[in-house]
């Protein structure tokens, strides 16, 4: 059998975190007098921790120092990090779950691809990890999406060739991520956002299993 490399995004492609750090960053951003808005937010999407609060300083114009700025991921973090104390399996996107069983039942190799430095801790939280072959996260990586390198680490742990890899990505730093890795990337969300990706669907109740079994077969 044909074997491709599926690697999964975490928030907001398995689970329903991206709101969670949207909240986290607009209550860190108030708290020194910055706001931002749902557009700017995309930007932050996929985005690493440090590379996030980078962005919202510079839309501020605020310069801090090196300690201010720790505490303030730090803060942030502990933030988030109350919301996802809360989560259960309830919050697995559609199908998302359907899916992983069904590329399971294929035997195709499947790794996660995310910047967050929580992802062990969530994937667990909605039992999830078991189902994964591979787990490259934040604490893999130097560099943050728009670079490959997240994605580039997994398909080296999978043993699949980049072009045999499909990414599915909810934001525009790893739609841009999965194509300069030279891998089919499908955008999970709207399709005006991930416009440059191969394929977009709004979620997984939209894949149908010929459409997967036509990319294994491929
Ligand atoms: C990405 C999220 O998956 O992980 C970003 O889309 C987030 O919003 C990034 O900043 C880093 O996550 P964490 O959990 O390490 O702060
Ligand atoms: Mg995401």
């Amino acid at each position: 059998m044909n074997k491709k490399g599926f690697i999964f995004d975490l928030d907001g492609v398995i689970v329903d975190t991206a709101k969670y750090h949207f909240l986290a960053w607009k209550q860190l951003a108030k708290s020194i007098g910055i706001d931002f808005n749902h557009e700017q937010n995309e930007q932050l999407k996929g985005v690493s921790r440090v590379r996030s609060l980078e962005k919202i300083l510079e839309w501020g114009n605020k310069e801090i120092s090196r300690d201010q700025f720790m505490a303030l991921m730090s803060r942030k973090n502990d933030e988030y990090l109350s919301y996802i104390s809360k989560m259960n399996d309830s919050e697995i996107l559609p199908d998302v779950s359907k899916m992983l069983d069904f590329l399971i039942n294929k035997q195709q190799p499947i790794s996660l691809g995310s910047a967050s430095k929580n992802a062990r801790q969530i994937l667990k939280k909605v039992s999830l990890l078991e189902k994964f072959n591979a787990i490259v996260d934040g604490n893999d990586v130097s560099k943050a999406k728009p670079d490959p390198e997240v994605f580039l680490t997994a398909a080296k742990v999978l043993e699949i060739e980049t072009k045999d890899c499909i990414v599915f990505e909810d934001s525009v730093a790893g739609v841009k991520a999965a194509n300069s890795a030279n891998m089919i990337s499908i955008g999970i969300g709207d399709k005006d956002v991930l416009r440059e990706a191969n394929y977009i669907f709004s979620d997984f109740t939209e894949i149908s299993e010929d459409f997967i079994e036509q990319l294994i077969n491929k």
